[in-house]
């Protein structure tokens, strides 16, 4: 029997981060629900208030990985926290990485949105644009979906072939950075890529991708870096607001 999507209310207060490995045993996130809830309290120590839960959808790699079985493991999740009275919301969603074939596969299986909103995350790692890129993202828009691409300032393409993501913006395509590469710790193009991406205000959103506990930390070191170097509003807005706007703007 299939588990209803639950959509919990919004937390009026706090961070929202629409991008997270924390599910226990599923992709290359947390190991195990101890991993969870040592994440978790570290997002709570930072503000964060809830996740959206963003396992890789790679079909080759984490077959297991659907729509319907993302919801199962968000809500089971969900009892564990409710059991050790931890206080945290948590949505399902994916991280879908794109391939040509991409399509059929998400027809046969259903589209993981962000929250239950029409939202859709997705990563590609390519040296350069593929030239199917275009055409399965406009499978996405045609079927209603707003495509939001994860961290474009870690893709090689994004830093050789900039015209390739101005592309996709025109399309209507949103970006999310991640807070990591502006610590400098990904290397020099991810780093000024993102500074460039905040500066000429190409992100709709900023989020955490974390993976296991230990990759928290410098990630909250990117996120001080945002907000000495640009000010507590825009990093609310990426984390605050936007995340909001997200999830309540855009249910499906
Ligand atoms: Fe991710």
């Amino acid at each position: 029997m299939s588990t209803p999507l639950y959509l919990p209310p919004v937390p009026q207060l706090g961070r929202i981060d629409i991008h997270s490995h924390l599910l226990p045993r599923i992709d290359d996130g947390c190991e195990d629900v101890n991993q969870c809830i040592d994440c978790i309290r570290q997002l709570k120590e930072a503000g964060y208030t809830g996740s959206i839960c963003t396992p890789h959808i790679i079909p080759n790699m984490f077959p297991d990985n659907t729509r319907e079985n993302i919801i199962r493991w968000v809500e089971n999740l969900r009892i564990e926290l409710v059991n050790r009275n931890i206080e945290y919301t948590l949505w399902p969603g994916g991280e879908i990485n794109l391939q040509e074939n991409m399509p059929d596969w998400l027809t046969e299986h259903g589209v993981p949105t962000l929250a239950g909103s029409n939202c859709v995350l997705m990563d590609h790692w390519a040296d350069i644009w593929p030239d199917w890129f275009p055409t399965v993202i406009q499978w996405f828009l045609d079927q209603g979906y707003q495509p939001i691409l994860a961290h474009p300032e870690r893709m090689r393409c994004c830093w050789d072939q900039p015209d390739g993501l101005d592309q996709l913006l025109d399309m209507g395509v949103w970006l999310q950075g991640n807070f990591l590469p502006i610590t400098g710790e990904e290397g020099y193009e991810p780093d000024q890529l993102s500074r460039r991406y905040i500066e000429n205000q190409k992100y709709k959103l900023m989020a955490m991708d974390m993976h296991k506990p230990q990759s928290i930390p410098s990630r909250f070191d990117g996120m001080k870096i945002v907000l000495t170097e640009y000010g507590n509003q825009l990093l609310d807005h990426f984390t605050v607001d936007a995340p909001r706007q997200l999830i309540l703007s855009h249910l499906l």
